[in-house]
């Protein structure tokens, strides 16, 4: 340490003032530091000190300092702080006087305190919060506090440091009374989406060696302002909802982020350009965005709805969406049959393979639930055929007889390869139609009857009988006396028939002497086109009158 001495002899001042003497100490020296050899300096032998009992005065002030006489030096006796001594001010001294006796002597002492850096600057507060509008333009500036450092002159305050430097710079200005003032100027932008609390450090620095510092910590909040719009998570959702699903059902959920906070990034929902039919059937709630069923989808109807949405926060700011909704197909529709041509009846000589009925199936659904297949009792002699899509020919799978069979109850039936599947019937009502095919048939296979002679012309003699399961006209029967020769006459003028009875009668009386029997033929004939017809034999036994015994032989069974 540098220590200047510096002495003055005066012999202009008051006779018992012989001198004074100035020295420089730093402060904070330790207790007992040498502050100078003052008997020395002043050209007092160490003797002369002891025996002129030299002490110091330093009137009411506290005693930092302390004569030694023994060795004629001064020493530090208490800690000497500048700043307390003398807080600003500069420079800062001790004055006190050291007295001698016999003689009195009066010395003057000055003691130079100068200032070590034992001070850092210092902030009364630890941090400083600000709010600060993200809007806020550059060049805004903001006051910072003042640092402050009680040592002086280069260990006083010297300069700030603000860290990071992003978005402000530090400026300090000088004021005409020599105190700095420091503020910070905002030079980029502030966005709040991208940091919304940042926290800088404001250092203060002395300019003494080694150089001490002090920090502050700026706390900022940005604010926010409306600079976001409402981004939607999708440019396009997509859903699908089932046909007939239940009011309710939810459908999707349409979400936008916005990057502002508060109610700059609170964003609701609703549809823009909105088919009418569609508000009906579907609801968006404006705060969840979820959408949700409120009405009834019809697959048959739509089978796609498109929805445009919109997202808006409430700085009016908005962005849009669209919702694809696919509406899935359930297998509610049964199909349905129409018959588009029925002939009834048909004839019972139809070939095998005729067409009796075409029918076309139409079923709402789609894809499988609307895949069709068609069937017939399989008990029956009829088949579905299908040739085109939609379209089944029932046609015939084997011969009738309509003397066995008359008439068909035929179920058609269109079934839908959905799960379950859905079903219809339809039931035909075939009538088989008569042909001719079967011809009359006799009782039995011929007949034998008796008549006594002697008769009267005309009498009924008996009746032949026959059958024929055709139907109506074809089934009516005639009967006809074949043409047949009885002793060189024609049958007819032995016997008639009644041709719609078959009852046969006799044209002339018989006589037993000349004719035993009768041997002739019957043909029954229906009324077919062409007719059918069978022959019977008939045997007529002419009996004795004398005999007096008459057979009457009834029709006997076989
Ligand atoms: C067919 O159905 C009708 C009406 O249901 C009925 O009167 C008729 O007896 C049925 N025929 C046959 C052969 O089942
Ligand atoms: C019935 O008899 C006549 C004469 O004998 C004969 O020409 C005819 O073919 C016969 N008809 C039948 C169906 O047997």
């Amino acid at each position: 340490m540098e220590w200047q001495v510096l002495l003055f002899i005066s012999v202009l001042s008051l006779t018992v003032v012989l001198g004074q003497v100035s020295y420089s100490i730093p402060e904070e020296m330790a207790k007992g530091a040498l502050i100078g050899n003052i008997a020395q300096d002043l050209g007092l032998g160490v003797e002369r000190l002891k025996s002129g009992k030299a002490r110091i005065y330093t009137g009411n002030t506290e005693e930092y300092i302390e004569l030694k006489r023994e060795r004629g030096v001064l020493l530090v006796k208490n800690r000497i702080d500048r700043e307390s001594l003398c807080g600003q001010t500069m420079p800062c001294a001790l004055h006190f006087q050291m007295i001698l006796e016999n003689p009195m002597e009066f010395y003057t002492v000055t003691v130079e305190i100068t200032d070590i850096n034992d001070n850092p600057p210092t902030f009364e507060r630890g941090e400083m919060k600000y709010e600060i509008s993200e809007s806020a333009l550059t060049g805004a500036r903001f006051v910072l506090e003042k640092a402050i450092d009680n040592d002086v002159g280069v260990n006083g305050l010297s300069s700030y440091a603000l860290k990071p430097s992003d978005n402000f710079v530090l400026k300090t200005i000088s004021r005409g009374d020599g105190t700095k003032h420091v503020e910070m100027v905002l030079q980029k932008q502030l966005d709040r989406e991208n940091q919304e609390h940042m926290s800088l450090i404001l250092t203060a620095l002395d300019g003494g060696e080694p150089q001490l510092s002090g920090t502050m910590q700026i706390i900022i909040t940005v604010l926010d302002v409306n600079d976001n719009p409402p981004v939607c998570s999708k440019l396009e959702y997509k859903a699908s909802v089932i046909e007939n699903a239940p009011v309710g059902t939810l459908i999707t959920t349409v979400k936008a982020t916005d990057a502002d906070s508060g109610s700059n990034g609170l964003v609701t929902y609703r549809f823009s350009n909105m088919k009418e039919q569609l508000a009906d059937i579907f609801h968006l709630d404006e705060i969840t965005g979820t959408i949700t069923l409120v009405g009834q989808v019809d697959f048959e109807k739509d089978k796609k709805c498109e929805i445009m949405i919109e997202a808006m926060d409430q700085g009016g700011l908005t962005d849009s969406s669209k919702v694809l909704i696919e509406i899935v197909d359930v297998n509610d529709n049964a199909p349905v049959i129409n018959v588009m041509s029925f002939s009834s009846p048909v004839p019972e000589d139809s070939a095998s393979g005729t067409t009796v009925a075409i029918i076309n199936v139409i079923d709402a659904d789609s894809e499988q639930n609307g895949q069709i297949t068609c069937t017939t009792d399989s008990s029956l002699p009829f088949k579905i055929k299908s040739t085109l899509t939609n379209y089944y020919a029932l046609v015939t799978d084997s011969a009738f007889d309509r003397e066995v069979v008359p008439e068909y109850n035929i179920t058609v039936r269109a079934t839908d390869s959905g799960s379950p599947p859905l079903s219809s019937t339809t039931i035909l009502r075939l009538r088989i139609s008569d042909v001719n095919d079967n011809a009359p048939l006799f009782d039995q296979l011929s007949y034998v009857s008796y008549v006594t002679e002697n008769n009267s012309p005309g009498m009924s003699i008996f009746s032949v009988k026959a059958q024929d399961t055709d139907w109506n006209q074809n089934a009516r029967i005639s009967y006809l006396l074949e043409e047949t020769q009885i002793n060189g006459s024609p049958t007819s003028s032995y016997v008639s028939i009644n041709s719609e009875t078959g009852g046969i009668h006799a044209v002339r009386s018989f006589d037993y002497e000349q004719m035993k029997q009768l041997q002739l033929v019957v043909k029954a004939q229906d009324g077919g086109s062409p007719p059918l017809s069978s022959n019977v034999s008939v045997k007529i036994m002419i009996q004795d009158q004398n005999l007096q015994h008459v057979y009457i032989t009834r029709c006997a069974g076989h």
